[in-house]
Formats: structure tokens, C-alpha cells, sequence
């Protein structure tokens, strides 16, 4: 087999490898991006509805979900999301804010990715595809990494970066190997999950709210102490929408969730003024201004709210106020690694060095991106972490 030697070996053409590969190869080293997929940055294509939600105006390290919230601050901080719009815009790439400091591009998700492989190109970084890791070890001077596929050869490197990404959607190409070369290398491992996710429920629960599957409505879903307002998605199988995906990064087994529809409303004033205004009109008519049609006559229904709201008790209307803002409901778990957008939990902070992201007990080998210990919110900030912690590893390189 093909013996060759570079100072840098990045497993993974995703979003934080190429942020990588870029700044590691901008200082001069030669370096060599391995990647199992047929295309670099699948993930990224996919993104957004096909429109890459690539960071977002807000973040800071308390969008992110780690067992030490203080690790995602030095990458943040050093490479912001200023930087990355920054360096879209130096390319040209038109882009929009969505909702909630979310930013997306204009046109198509494929222009990050064409943008992240020019400066790749324009600093001589070589992307192997099709190429998949057989081995990896270390002795005193490097590591000896074995590759198989459409590149196979043996290389030694003096910096391997894992950037492989979590097990979120297997189907395109996640592997958990990350996780695997961090255990090989006596690195702790933090529980994983899929989070950002939508959440399923038994066959009691689901009875009461099947036929709502494709309703949307903005909520606030809350678990513990973790609120998120946003919209919430009535399923065949369960509850999405961002303010679903975005509780399931906190909901754990057995505990409830509460759900409030029109947040921040006077449900009980709103309701008593219709009552003042026009008794005659049905409860179910009433609730359909404000609250969308199909949920409105499908709570009433269930909850047996018929007649006109003019005969509706005070008592009556706060108890309808509360069944609309105190929902709770006991999901039986997610749908998984199949749908989830990251996975939560990763290779355990506390034994990498927040600056640069290389092994405290390793040297030279570096984790980025979603296989470390930090997941963002949905928003971009998963990006905006594979960008910032990427760019932390390149440049310490
Ligand atoms: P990423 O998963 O991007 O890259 C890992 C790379 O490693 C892949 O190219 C993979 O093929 C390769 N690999 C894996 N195992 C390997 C092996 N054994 N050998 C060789 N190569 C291997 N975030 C956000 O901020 N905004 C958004 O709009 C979205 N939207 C979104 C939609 C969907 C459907 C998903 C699934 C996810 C998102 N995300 C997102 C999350 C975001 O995609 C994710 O956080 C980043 O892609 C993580 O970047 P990484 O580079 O760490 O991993």
C-alpha cells in the first residue's frame, strides 16, 4: 500500500472537517480530508429546507447544551457568527434573516458548500471521498492512519482531527466512529441521544390528537424549567414543529410536557369579551378566531364545550383558558436517530482544551463539530458550532 506523510489528517467533509481543513491548510501545512460519503457536506445540502439555516445573529454559548456550558465559549467567542457572514458574504452568497435571528441563504445550501471547497482549493487542502479509516495509531512522533476505498494508503500525520459528526441520520452516512476513536484513546464519552427531534406518544394519547395530524399552531412547550415558544406540529405519530424538536434536547423518559397555545394571551379576557359581544355565537366559533380551525373544533369537541359561550360560566371559561395554556402529556419517546437533527452528548469537554480543541491527554489529536460534547439549539447554532470549533482546531494547527 501507498506510504505518504501530511501534518494534518481530518476525518470528515462536513461542516466543521472543511471549516478545519481550511485554516489548518492556510498556515501552511499539508493536509488531507477523508471522507466515507460520495460528496463533502451532505449534511449541509440538506439543511434548512434546502437553504442552509448557516448561523445565527445571536448566538452564544447559552444556545448550547453541554454538561460544561462554559466549554463552547473560547470557539464562540474567537469565531463568530459575524465571521462566518462575513466570509458568505465575501463570497457573494445572498442571504436572508428567517425568524429568530435565524439566517439562511437566499438561493440554494449547495453555495456554502461550494464556497467552503474554493477556500479548500485555494489553499492546496486534498479531499479524498469514498475513503474510509481501517486504523489509527499513535507512537512518540504522530499517528499512522491505515486508509481503505477509493484512497486506500498509509499515512502518518502529526495531527489526526476527528470531525465525523454524531449518529443523527444514519441513512446519510453517520457512523458514530468519533466516539469510537475517542474510547480508543481513553477519552471520556458523555450519554448520547437524538435531540431536535419529534416526539412520539402512546396509543392512549395518540387516539385524542390523530386526526390533528398536519395541524400547526405557535405554543410554548415547556419541560422542567426549559420553555421554547415557537410552532408545534400535530403528526401521525406524535408532536413536531421547531418547539417540539427544540424541548426534545431536554425531555428525558417519563417526564411530562407542557404545552401552552397562544402563549402570552389573556385566554379568559378574550374569551369573556366574546361572551359580552355576541352570547349567541357557538364556544367552538369563538375558539376558531383564535386558535386554528381544526384544533378549535377538535377541542371542543373532546372536551364537550358545545352551546353558545353566552351561557358559558365564568368558571366554565377559566377552565377552558386552563386546558388551552396547561397542557400535559407524557411522550414515550422520540423517533430517533432516523429524524433527529444532532445527537446530544459526545465526547466529554472536560478532557479537550476549550482554545483549540485538541485531547488534553493526546497530542495532537483534535474533536470538532457534533461529536464533542456541545449541541446548539435549533437556529444555526449547530452550524455556527462546527464553523467556530473548527476554526478554533485550524488555527492552533
Ligand atoms: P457532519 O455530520 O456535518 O459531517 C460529518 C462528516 O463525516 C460527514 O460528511 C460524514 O459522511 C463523515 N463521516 C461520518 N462517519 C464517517 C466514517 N466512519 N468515515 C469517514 N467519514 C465519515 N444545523 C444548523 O445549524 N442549521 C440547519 O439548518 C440545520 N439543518 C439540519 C437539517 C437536518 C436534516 C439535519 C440532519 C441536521 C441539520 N443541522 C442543522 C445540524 C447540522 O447539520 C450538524 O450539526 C452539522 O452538520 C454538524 O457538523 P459536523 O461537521 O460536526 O458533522
Amino acid at each position: 500500500m501507498q506510504r505518504e506523510t501530511f501534518d494534518t489528517v481530518i476525518l470528515g467533509a462536513g461542516a466543521a472537517g472543511m471549516m478545519c481543513a481550511i485554516h489548518a491548510a492556510a498556515r501552511g501545512g499539508r493536509v488531507l480530508v477523508v471522507d466515507h460519503a460520495k460528496a463533502p457536506g451532505e449534511k449541509i445540502r440538506i439543511s434548512g429546507g434546502g437553504r442552509c439555516n448557516f448561523t445565527n445573529i445571536g448566538t452564544s454559548a447559552k444556545n448550547f447544551i453541554s454538561d460544561n456550558p462554559h466549554f463552547s465559549k473560547s470557539a464562540l467567542g474567537r469565531y463568530t457568527q459575524h465571521d462566518f457572514i462575513a466570509l458568505v458574504e465575501k463570497h457573494g452568497i445572498a442571504w436572508h434573516e428567517k425568524t429568530l435571528g435565524q439566517l439562511f441563504c437566499d438561493t440554494s445550501a449547495k453555495q456554502i458548500i461550494s464556497m467552503l471547497l474554493d477556500e479548500m482549493n485555494q489553499v492546496g487542502c486534498e479531499l479524498c471521498l469514498g475513503t474510509m479509516l481501517e486504523s489509527i495509531e499513535r507512537d512518540v512522533s504522530g499517528f499512522t492512519v491505515t486508509l481503505g476505498g477509493d484512497r486506500a494508503a498509509i499515512i502518518r500525520c502529526r495531527h489526526f482531527v476527528v470531525a465525523c459528526g454524531g449518529k443523527s441520520i444514519p441513512k446519510m452516512g453517520a457512523t458514530g466512529l468519533g466516539y469510537q476513536i475517542a474510547e480508543k484513546f481513553a477519552l471520556a464519552i458523555t450519554e448520547t441521544r437524538p435531540a431536535l427531534v419529534p416526539l412520539t406518544f402512546g396509543e392512549d394519547v395518540l387516539a385524542g390528537f390523530r386526526e390533528m395530524a398536519g395541524v400547526a399552531a405557535n405554543a410554548r412547550v415547556s419541560c422542567g424549567k426549559t420553555a421554547f415558544e415557537e410552532a408545534l406540529l400535530f403528526t401521525h405519530r406524535g408532536l413536531s414543529g421547531p418547539a417540539i424538536l427544540q424541548i426534545s434536547s431536554y425531555w428525558r423518559e417519563r417526564q411530562p410536557i407542557r404545552i401552552a397555545f397562544l402563549p402570552g394571551d389573556n385566554v379568559i379576557a378574550s374569551l369573556a369579551s366574546a361572551k359580552r359581544e355576541n352570547g349567541r355565537r357557538a364556544i367552538s366559533t369563538v375558539l376558531s378566531d383564535i386558535l386554528p380551525k381544526r384544533l378549535a373544533a377538535h377541542l371542543a369537541e373532546t372536551h364537550g364545550w358545545t352551546g353558545p359561550i353566552g351561557e358559558a360560566s365564568d368558571r366554565k371559561l377559566t377552565a377552558i383558558a386552563a386546558t388551552l395554556q396547561n397542557w400535559e402529556v407524557f411522550p414515550i419517546g422520540s423517533e430517533g436517530y432516523r429524524t433527529a437533527e444532532v445527537t446530544l452528548g459526545g465526547v466529554d469537554t472536560d478532557g479537550l482544551i476549550s482554545r483549540t480543541m485538541e485531547a488534553k491527554t493526546v497530542d495532537g489529536l483534535y474533536f470538532i463539530g457534533e461529536v464533542a460534547d456541545v449541541t446548539g439549539w435549533l437556529g444555526g447554532y449547530n452550524f455556527q458550532w462546527a464553523w467556530s470549533s473548527g476554526w478554533a482546531a485550524g488555527t492552533a494547527i
